[in-house]
């Protein structure tokens, strides 16, 4: 049986371990000791570690051959900590833990920064325009650097994430009816957690390596995003007032081409609401 670690089990670790358990032995990881009773019940062994935490590190990678990094920072003054800490200590312990094969990273397409609406790939020259997103790429480069004959390492530039539990009307519904800075023309990049679960499950049986965006496949305007939310909740729509900077800082169209050619197919290749 292989064994798999989610490293930083929250939203996206717990719609994942169910699927992966279907094939392979899992561990789910926390910083807090509160969440361990929860994370027993959702994976085969939930320990607590912290990612900068080297001794920590190299006892859960201990015979396992599977690794997906999820942590994500619990406010923006922890993603130095979170991400970059988090990855430069894994890749201290993969020095002495021969057996794992494939690190799976969530990353994001915030690394693009704005491109003003153009169409980007993974071709296209990280850009980031904040610290936050500064962090998020060199935590790639670090994993990526990991990488070697038997070590594929896998960065997945996620867009925002949406589904059960997390609906497109709880993430917008406060703006319905206001008056929104700016036209709405940006592009917005959304990826549904049932294909982000589907992708996770499908880069470790086809062995990906590399970076993959992973977002869906028609990218709405924010304000088609709006409308179709609202509409659909019965919800008053918002107005634009193109007088006002957007409040919205990455315009890009990200491609998930990469994705279709390795032969994922999206369930939601459209941003949909899925109650
Ligand atoms: N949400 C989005 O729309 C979105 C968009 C693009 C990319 N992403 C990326 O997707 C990933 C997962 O997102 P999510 O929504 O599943 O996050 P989440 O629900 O906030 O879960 C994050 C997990 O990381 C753990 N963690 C936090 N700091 C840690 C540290 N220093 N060391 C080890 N573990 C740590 C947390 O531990 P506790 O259990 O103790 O809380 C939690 O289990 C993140 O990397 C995020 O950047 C998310």
């Amino acid at each position: 049986m292989t064994n798999a670690v989610i490293l930083g089990c929250g939203y996206v670790g717990r719609s994942l371990a169910p699927r992966w358990r279907q094939t392979m032995t899992v561990t789910a990881t926390t910083t807090t000791l509160e969440r361990l009773v929860e994370l027993q019940t959702l994976a085969d062994y939930a320990v607590v570690v912290k990612g900068n935490d080297l001794a920590a590190m190299r006892s859960l990678l201990h015979n396992q051959q599977v690794l997906l990094v999820s942590v994500g920072a619990p406010n923006p003054n922890a993603y130095e900590e979170t991400y970059l800490h988090t990855a430069k200590t894994l890749v201290a312990a993969l020095q002495e833990s021969p057996s794992v094969q494939q690190v799976i990273y969530t990353s994001s397409y915030s690394v693009y920064g704005d491109r003003g609406g153009d169409w980007v790939d993974e071709t296209t020259p990280v850009k980031p325009i904040n610290l936050k997103a500064e962090i998020l790429a060199e935590t790639e480069q670090v994993l990526l650097g990991a990488a070697h004959d038997s070590l594929k390492v896998c960065v997945l530039r996620l867009g925002g994430i949406y589904g059960a539990g997390r609906e497109l009307v709880k993430i917008f519904g406060r703006a319905a009816g206001s008056v929104r800075p700016g036209t709405g023309e940006e592009a917005s990049n959304w990826i549904h957690i049932d294909d982000l679960v589907g992708v996770i499950a499908f880069a470790q049986q086809h062995h990906l390596s590399g970076i993959y965006n992973l977002v869906g496949t028609v990218p709405l305007t924010t304000k088609e995003l709006l409308d179709r939310v609202f509409t659909m909740h019965h919800l008053p729509l918002a107005t634009w007032d193109a007088s006002q900077p957007s409040s919205r800082s990455y315009n890009a169209r990200v491609s998930n081409q990469k994705l279709r050619d390795a032969g994922y197919k999206f369930i939601y290749p459209e941003t949909q609401e899925t109650l």
